[in-house]
């Protein structure tokens, strides 16, 4: 049993493969959180907290006399608020006549088979034949008539908890919540890193490492996604924690509007970490009876470092998450329109484009940008979503025929959530965006955002892709979105529920995808945000895989992927060879080396092979023939980053391993070069250290042993941004 509750001790324990979780009901009723880490016996842990008398640190009126007892310095499951805890809250809200206290007692509790349900939100789910166990605690506090249901939903074998929140109004007035976190994880000890991954469009997810000090430190989003800047993941690790050493919990937040994590280390060097919807801009009316469910966080422990920690996310995201066939199906290797032709393109020409792409060996083609309406340059027509005749020579069915002909899949560019002012669908509707009233509405790269928080606009929305989809043979689609959202208020909502309008519209769109990926299951979809800008594990449940980046320099790609590795596997990341010098960066990078950087994930082109030399497009045949071949060890090996490009600035590694260790892939590009320079040595992971093995194209044969504690030399001879792919196989 994953899950159980111990009466004596009064306290809830859940076990995964690895790792305990533990929470007690203290004597008055309050939730403690005990503990979450490595496997410990059923002792009770109730020694390790020791009741002290803290100084300005109030005591709760129940607990009479006792000034040992302090919401203030207790670990809490999922804190009070307003009522002598200090640090940043668990939930927030206001009721009666503008009391704000919230005080949830255990009331009772629950354990059910399966994953726990989560409505309106992507959630893991348990896979056929597989054990997940979940437990409901319920949070009772009657005078605000505020509940939480706090669910935990246990993926023993995997090592994950899924944790999440429901609020219900229990109470006889309309009241409202402004905060609600998705997980409070509390620890007796701060002296910890905190690690998250930011950026900006061109360079997202980048790796920072920080010591948790006092005060609080937060990482979130209130662009209405998940955004560019921060991604909804952080890990709190031990000071020596490494790759392959030391304690670290993962923090997921399976959410794709404005999020909110903070890692707060208090008075008493204790430590706090939230995860939620972001409060800013954030609240929600709750009437009698009415319920809010918040996002689910996926969290995990590892106590052998971050490698670990990776490997557990990488295969519960890929299992666990994802609902397209695609999970398992082999992706097409795709060949996009974008830095081939951006705007510029006619049929005819996207046709030699496909001609060349078919003699390349590209399974799919996929029109980008500019298709439909009057798009000719991005100031126009988003929302109306009929193919451009004119400028195509043809409808999209025929197109789309003339390119299956050839041998090719389909696929196209959409952009579902925008509206240009200079459209059919603007022009009718000019009240669907969100704006303000009497204010000319903010503009990001010339559009708007249509209010998906009502379902009017949600369902023209499903109407159009849907016909788009059932009209034109299309295997492929990429969903787009280019802007942060400004004015979130809809026409629709009364005042006291503005404060809902970015929350409702992410609900709008998972019901939009609901009803249109959902219903074309076996169509590819490809998450985009003008690049990886909503690259996160809710839109993983929708579309298997995000492009990554706008940004398709094969050396800032090495950060970039390094950094979403923490969290994603590389069955998530697309990433596409483009031409030289590259348009976002200016730089010059041999083709091989773009290969190599682009099968670090869903490997594909961005270029225009009829500009291409005769020579260029045999190396492309090649190397999409060396990732088909390999592609399940790519896709689905163990993943190890053998350097990191923040700490090594000479040369960036990575490895995959099959699952059965018997066949490696192992690639190094040089980052930068000196003259006469050192002899350098990459050491392997993960082989089987008394299996030897074989490298393609070397002599000999090596034990696992020896490639792991000793290393590989870098072949010599590679210039600055050369690389090399080495193919390891058991002798
Ligand atoms: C942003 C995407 O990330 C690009 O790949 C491309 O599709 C453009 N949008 C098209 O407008």
């Amino acid at each position: 049993m994953a899950i159980r509750y111990n009466a004596d001790t009064k306290t809830f324990i859940l076990e995964t493969k690895n790792s305990s979780y533990l929470m007690k009901v203290s004597r008055y009723g309050n939730l403690l959180h005990l503990y979450y880490g490595g496997r410990v016996p059923d002792e009770d842990l109730d020694y390790l907290i020791i009741p002290a008398d803290r100084g300005f640190s109030p005591n709760p009126n129940e607990a009479g006399n006792d000034r040992t007892f302090s919401l203030d310095s207790l670990p809490q499951e999922f804190s009070t608020s307003r009522s002598g805890d200090y640090r940043s809250s668990s939930m927030e809200i206001v009721w009666g006549r503008g009391a704000s206290s919230w005080s949830g007692k255990v009331a009772g509790y629950e354990i059910y088979p399966g994953a726990p349900k989560i409505k309106g939100m992507p959630g893991l789910r348990a896979l056929p034949g597989e054990e997940a166990e979940t437990l409901v605690i319920r949070l009772e506090d009657p005078v605000s008539g505020f509940e939480a249901e706090l669910s935990y939903g246990v993926f023993e074998e995997k090592d994950v908890i899924a944790r999440s929140v429901m609020v219900i109004n229990r109470g006889e007035e309309a009241a409202r919540l402004e905060r609600v976190m998705s997980a409070t994880l509390d620890f007796m000890e701060s002296d910890y890193d905190l690690i998250y991954f930011s950026g900006r469009h061109l360079m997202e997810r980048g790796f920072r490492r920080i010591p948790v000090s006092d005060g609080i430190h937060a990482i979130g989003s209130s662009r209405g996604a998940s955004s560019h800047q921060y991604n909804p993941f952080a890990i709190v690790c031990e000071k020596n924690c490494t790759e392959d050493y030391g304690q670290c919990w993962g923090v997921s937040l399976v959410y794709s509007g404005c999020f909110l994590m903070e890692a707060e280390k208090d008075q008493f060097g204790q430590m706090r970490v939230n995860a939620g919807i972001n409060p800013r801009g954030f609240s929600f009316q709750l009437e009698p009876g009415a319920a809010f469910q918040a996002p689910q966080t996926v969290l995990t422990w590892s106590g052998k470092g971050l490698t670990e920690l990776s490997h557990i996310y990488h295969r519960i995201f890929r299992e666990n998450l994802c609902r397209s066939p695609y999970r398992k199906n082999t992706r097409p290797v795709l060949l996009n329109s974008w830095e081939a032709a951006y705007f510029d393109f006619d049929g005819e020409k996207i046709l030699s484009i496909a001609k060349e792409a078919v003699d390349m060996g590209v399974d799919l083609f996929v029109l980008d940008d500019g298709w439909f309406g009057c798009r000719d340059n991005d100031d126009a027509a988003l929302g109306d979503w009929t193919e451009n005749r004119k400028k195509l020579g043809m409808g999209l069915c025929e197109l789309s025929e003339k390119i299956h002909a050839m041998g090719l899949e389909f696929g196209i560019w959409v952009e579902p959530e925008m509206v240009s002012e200079e459209s059919e669908l603007y022009r009718r509707h000019p009240d669907w965006c969100l704006r303000e009233p009497g204010r000319p509405p903010v503009r990001g790269r010339y559009q708007l955002v249509l209010d998906l928080s009502r379902r009017d606009v949600c369902d023209y929305i499903i109407d159009a892709m849907n016909s788009v989809l059932d009209k034109a043979r299309i295997e492929y689609v990429k969903w787009d979105m280019n802007r942060s959202i400004t004015e979130a208020w809809s026409a629709l909502l009364d005042r006291n529920r503005q404060g809902e309008v970015l929350h409702r519209y992410i609900l709008g769109l998972y019901y939009v995808m609901d009803q249109v990926i959902l219903r074309h299951p076996d169509v590819l979809f490809c998450g985009c945000g003008g690049g990886g800008g909503r690259f996160d594990p809710a839109m993983l449940y929708y579309q298997p895989q995000i492009w990554c980046s706008d940004n398709t320099d094969a050396v800032n790609r090495l950060k970039i992927q390094y950094g979403t590795s923490f969290a994603y596997p590389v069955s998530s990341m697309e990433a596409h060879v483009s031409v030289c010098p590259n348009h976002q960066t200016g730089r010059t990078t041999p083709l091989n080396t773009r290969g190599i950087v682009a099968m670090d994930g869903i490997f594909g082109y961005e270029l225009d092979p009829t500009k291409m030399t005769g020579e260029e497009k045999e190396e492309c045949r090649e190397q999409i023939r060396f990732y088909k071949k390999h592609y399940r060890l790519i896709t689905e090996g163990d993943y190890y980053r053998l350097t990191s490009p923040y700490e090594n600035r000479y040369l960036t590694a990575w490895q995959q391993v099959s699952q059965d260790r018997k066949k490696s892939l192992v690639s190094i590009v040089i980052t930068d070069k000196e003259g006469n320079d050192a002899q350098r040595y990459v050491k392997l992971k993960g082989l089987d250290p008394d299996g030897f093995y074989r490298i393609e194209g070397w002599k000999g044969k090596y034990s696992g042993k020896l490639l792991m504690n000793v290393g590989i030399p870098v072949p010599g001879g590679l210039s600055e941004y050369e690389g090399i792919q080495l193919l390891l196989k058991m002798a």
